[in-house]
């Protein structure tokens, strides 16, 4: 099951994710909003950080203008790796070096074509493990003493 979020800035392109996800017969759980209308981007982070922090959902899809403050917002909450995305290679990076759990986009920083290419990458690409998983738990440390 992934999470999806957005704020009004992000809608479209949360929009065209849904329908990707949609078409390709992934489950996912819409936390809003639903519409252009102006609301407050934590708000919806919270929703979605929670729901991949309980296991509820694997992963994240978080958009907003930037993909920057609500991905601020997402990473309060322990356990989640945010990851604001603008290309492909960091799409892919972020899964691989990171095992970030949510992938957040701008839709006014990129188009809704890359949006579904970013996030077909970040849902298709495992985490590679290794020398990246000491890493990992070295944020999590930070996190736990903090
Ligand atoms: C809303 O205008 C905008 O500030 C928000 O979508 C986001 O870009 C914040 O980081």
């Amino acid at each position: 099951m992934i999470a999806l979020g957005c704020d009004h800035g992000g809608y479209a392109i949360k929009e065209a994710v849904r329908g990707y996800l949609e078409e390709s017969g992934i489950e996912y759980k819409d936390f809003g909003t639903y519409s252009e209308e102006s609301v407050d981007y934590p708000i919806y982070a919270k929703k979605v950080a929670e729901s991949v922090a309980c296991g509820e959902c694997e992963k994240g899809i978080l958009c907003c203008g930037t993909g920057i403050g609500i991905s601020i917002a997402a990473n309060k909450v322990k356990g989640i790796r945010a990851a604001v995305v603008t290309n492909e290679f960091c799409a892919e990076m972020t899964r691989r070096h990171n095992d970030a759990n949510i992938l957040a986009m701008g839709g006014r920083v990129i188009n809704e074509k890359q949006a579904v290419d970013f996030t077909r990458i970040f849902l298709e690409t495992p985490f590679d493990g290794g020398r990246h998983i000491n890493r990992v738990n070295m944020i999590t440390e930070i996190e736990n003493e903090n």
